[in-house]
């Protein structure tokens, strides 16, 4: 994919819906009673794994394009898978599905690409075991393939030493299938849609501070969704909004949940101008419409408990920091270093490939603001890493090409369009 630098960006953007949210929206949906009907669901390569394990398990699920209909059976209602489930590239999928799975009354084994494989379970199976669950890794034991022997399950208080939505949602959902109570507690507070959603659809989630407790066996009813759009997806036209010098982009309906919107603060901390237009509640969650123009940024720091709010979009964000006045310092951020790449490796590298002077750390980087070169990087098949530095294209010299562009399928199968309607070209 090539990206050429453009001076104007106008016009209206619509970006598909939460990855997080759409994911929640069918396991829930499928151990629940009745029908779930979501709109604005992401049909990306990720949800349409987590859809392809529960048909597996035995739900009917119908998708077509963004909007899926789950024929829920309860609780208790899915039924042994014949073969391995399959994640794909997701760790949403994995994580999450593996703490509904350890809680059944049948084995099963979930495995993904070769990215998934290396990716850290020990951190979902060290909880789980505590709970009474048999589940084995591969390698040395705390990688995927996961193998689960369903078991009878109990209660646990446990203290997770990440702020991990993936860790909190996995252990929060074997709680539904444990005898008594649950209890998660984070060092900082991550990304809360399991238990909004979860209350939704008629659990009992309290929520104290960091900490999160689930009662067992809810009466789990099907609910009506509305997905917004994904605030992650929004940060690319964001952060090009502010970039290209001649813009201005409505960015129409996305979540603006306090556990994701660190990407505002930010935008806003580097001097950028981002307003929110018709904040409204959609099925539980915040949303508003982001009107966005370019605006001069200036470096700053990241770090501590703003870092979980905005993790998936810091390849974006040191976009951002690249094109600033000054040096951006991104620190407490040591968990890039585990998702679909190493994106300190990843994000760093390729900064350094268009003439960015960026030096990595070991839960960071720092980055000296300059001007983009064109010249070719990598999104090392990270969806993320592949967006972010489309946006570096637009405002680079010279054109950027990216190899293995495609992966954007993953999160934002339509991203490269949606940015050409922009540009006018
Ligand atoms: C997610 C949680 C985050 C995020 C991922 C989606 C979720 O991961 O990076 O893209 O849906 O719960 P961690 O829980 O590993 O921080």
């Amino acid at each position: 994919m090539k990206i050429d630098p453009v001076n104007r960006l106008r016009g209206t953007v619509t970006v598909p819906g939460d990855k997080s949210i759409s994911h929640r929206a069918v396991m829930l949906g499928a151990i629940s009673e009745g029908i779930t009907e979501a709109d604005g669901f992401l049909p990306g390569a990720d949800c349409l794994s987590t859809i392809a394990c529960f048909r597996k398990l035995g739900i009917e699920i119908a998708q077509e394009d963004t909007h899926v209909m789950i024929h829920g059976k309860g609780l208790h209602g899915l039924n042994a898978p014949s073969g391995t489930l399959d994640v794909g590239n997701s760790g949403t999928t994995m994580r999450l599905m593996s703490g509904i799975l350890a809680g059944q009354t049948f084995a099963s084994t979930l495995d993904g690409d070769a990215s998934i494989r290396k990716r850290p379970m020990g951190r979902v199976m060290t909880p789980l075991r505590e709970m009474g669950a048999e589940i084995n890794g591969a390698g040395e034991g705390l990688t995927a393939p996961l193998s689960i022997n369903g078991q009878k399950l109990h209660g646990i208080s446990y203290v997770s030493p990440v702020a991990s939505a993936q860790v909190k949602s996995c252990v929060l959902l074997a709680g539904l299938y444990a005898e008594g109570e649950t209890t998660v507690t984070e060092p900082t507070r991550s990304r809360d849609h399991t238990e909004r959603m979860l209350s939704a659809f008629g659990g009992d989630v309290r929520v104290n501070g960091n900490e999160v407790t689930v009662q067992p066996e809810p009466h789990l009813i099907g609910q009506k969704l509305l997905v917004p759009g994904d605030i992650s997806s929004a940060a690319y036209f964001i952060a090009a909004g502010l970039l290209v010098p001649d813009a201005e982009i409505l960015i129409k309906n996305v979540g603006i949940n306090p556990t994701r919107d660190g990407i505002l603060r930010v935008a806003r901390a580097m001097g950028g101008e981002v307003l929110l237009v018709s904040e409204r509640n959609v099925s539980g969650e915040p949303v508003a419409d982001l009107l966005v123009k370019s605006s001069p940024l200036h470096g700053i720091e990241i770090g501590g408990d703003i870092i979980p709010t905005l993790i998936d979009e810091i390849p974006v964000i040191a976009v951002m920091a690249a094109c600033a006045d000054g040096d951006t310092v991104i620190r407490d951020a040591s968990e890039l270093r585990v998702k679909e790449t190493d994106r300190i490796t990843t994000v760093t590298d390729n900064l350094s490939r268009l003439g960015i002077k960026a030096e990595s750390q070991p839960d960071g980087m720092v980055i000296c603001g300059g001007q983009f070169s064109g010249g070719t990087v990598d999104s090392f098949l990270d969806h993320r890493i592949a967006m972010a530095f489309a946006v570096a294209g637009l405002v680079a010299s010279d054109p950027v090409t990216i190899h293995n562009a495609d992966c954007v399928d993953i999160s934002y199968p339509s991203f490269y369009q949606d940015l050409q309607k922009l540009t006018g070209v």
